[in-house]
This record gives structure tokens, sequence and C-alpha cells, in this order.
């Protein structure tokens, strides 16, 4: 939602935050990110960004950067607890940080990602989680996997006024079940996608998340679609941008997915921070006067 910062008119909500455009240093922007920001940003494509956040340190980093939304992804699951999967991470686990996420932003949107097995079997268990993260970590909204099978779940959430974030395309939950790390919406199956981008936005989702898609295929999504596309590996022609922090920031041990752009190399530069560190102690040059009380 960067960009030539609009006219006041141009918000027909209007209100306290007149205009929804423009990073947190951006004149006239947003105090705090609504779900009617990203409605109002698919309408006068304004790009909206989003990146993955799971404690307040990078958190109140991206806020003030005036990143979009933060996603407290189960991807915490790989990046924070070690797992090779997001599969075994829990709502016990997420909720600390989410808490810590929400606590540390002020204009950022936060959302919460729902684990699996925490909403599969049925929309009663998936209101139950869904008032779990709202209650107890001042997030915004949550998130949950699936199109059409999804259906039931997204309306009774919404049904209770919690914005749901939708996620279709390559979903890493149902890893096994797809066979592995597998693109999704090619050939024949962007008719599936298609139904499952409509079936979330029928069902009150406020935006979608395409991920590991064709760029074509999400191109006609983002065309059939009123509510805005966020592309995690689904190319350009979406309303936004997401991607997991530590895969953009070089901290990622590992292979990192095609479509990342790392932008820093952080793992090198805390490598080198360490190795530094340890020399200076081993010799005795650190710690010297200046780092020792009197
Ligand atoms: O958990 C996560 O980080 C995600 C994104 C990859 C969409 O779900």
């Amino acid at each position: 939602m960067s960009g030539e910062p609009q006219t006041a008119a141009s918000d027909s909500s209007s209100g306290a935050e007149q205009n929804p455009y423009g990073g947190a240093s951006a004149p006239g922007g947003p105090k705090r990110v609504r779900t009617r920001h990203f409605q109002n940003a698919k309408r006068d494509g304004i790009k909206i960004t989003g990146l993955t956040s799971y404690d307040q340190l990078t958190a109140r980093i991206f806020d003030e950067a005036g990143i979009d939304f933060l996603l407290v992804g189960d991807s915490a699951g790989n990046n924070v607890f070690g797992h090779e999967t997001t599969l075994p991470v829990t709502v016990d686990e997420l909720i600390p940080l989410a808490r810590a996420v929400a606590g540390a932003v002020t204009r950022a949107f936060v959302i919460a990602d729902m684990p699996f097995g925490s909403y599969e079997n049925g929309p009663e268990d998936a209101l139950h989680t869904a008032v779990r993260f709202m209650k107890e970590t001042g997030a915004h909204a949550v998130k949950l996997e699936g199109g059409e099978r999804s259906y039931k779940q997204i309306r009774r959430i919404v049904q209770a006024g919690i914005p749901v974030m939708a996620h279709i395309g390559y979903t890493p939950q149902s890893e096994h079940g797809l066979g592995g790390h597998v693109i999704q919406g090619r050939g024949e199956g962007v008719q599936q996608l298609l139904a499952d981008a409509k079936a979330v936005q029928d069902a009150g989702a406020f935006a979608v998340v395409l991920e590991m898609v064709p760029a074509d295929a999400a191109r006609q999504v983002t065309e059939l679609l009123d509510i805005p596309t966020i592309s995690v590996g689904a190319g350009p022609h979406t309303d936004g941008q997401l991607l997991v922090w530590t895969d953009w920031a070089g901290l990622t041990i590992g292979r990192v997915p095609k479509f990342v752009k790392q932008y820093a190399n952080l793992a090198g530069i805390l490598s080198d921070a360490a190795k530094e560190w340890r020399a200076d102690v081993e010799a005795g040059s650190y710690p010297n006067s200046e780092h020792s009380y009197e």
C-alpha cells in the first residue's frame, strides 16, 4: 500500500484514517491498517506488502518500515521450532509468538495462522481456534488453508466477526497429500484454483494468499475476484506480495524456493559477527575497559 499519497476523498470509508495509502512514513497513511485498506488498495491498484514475523524485534522493524501486514505463520514450525514441515506446530506454540508480534506493532495488520489440526474437524472447531487467537494474542485476523474444503470454516469464523485471510494453491499443511512441493493450478488445475478462489470469497474471506501457482493462473484469479490476492510464489499479477522473512533476509539455512529474492544475507552477517566475537574473547581483547564497570 505504498505509492502516491491519495486525497482523503479517495477513501470512501472516511473517518479518522482518511488516507488508506502509504508506508508508515507516508504523510496521511493509515495509523492502523484495517481490512478496508486491503479492499481499497485493490480498487486503486496499490500493491499490498506482507512479511512473516514470529517475534517482537522483527515485528517492530517491519512495522516501522511500512510493511502492511505481518503473518505469524505456521512456518514458525520450520523457522522457529526446527521441524521439517509445518505439520507439528500447535496453537499453544503459536499463541505466544502472535502475542509478541501483535504487541509490538502500531500500524501493521497482524494475522495469526491457524495450524494443521486446529480447524479441519469442522466450523465449530475452527471458530474455537480463531477465538483463542483473537482473545489471547491481540491479532487482527486469522488465516487458514484450503479453498472449497474450508468454505464452512471460513464462513463460521467470519460470521463471528473475525476477518479471515484464505490460502489456496500450494498449501503446506497438505504437503503429503499433494505429493511434496508441487506447483498448483497448472494446465487444467487452473479450474480447481478458480473454484477455490470463488469459494473463499463467497465464504467471506477479506483476502486470499495464492502460493506457488503459475503467474498466469494468479492473474486469472486476481481478475475473477473482488477481494485482494496476495502472492507467495504466484508472480506479479496479484494485488500484493508476501514472503517468509527468514528466506527473504537470507537467514534460512539450506534451500529457499525459486520465487524468493534475498534482500540481505543475515546468516553471513551473524556468522561473521559470532566468529569475530569468539576470536576477540579467545584473544583477551573483549571485554576491555570500555566494556567493564569501574
Ligand atoms: O506460514 C506461512 O509462512 C505461510 C505463508 C507461506 C503463506 O502460510
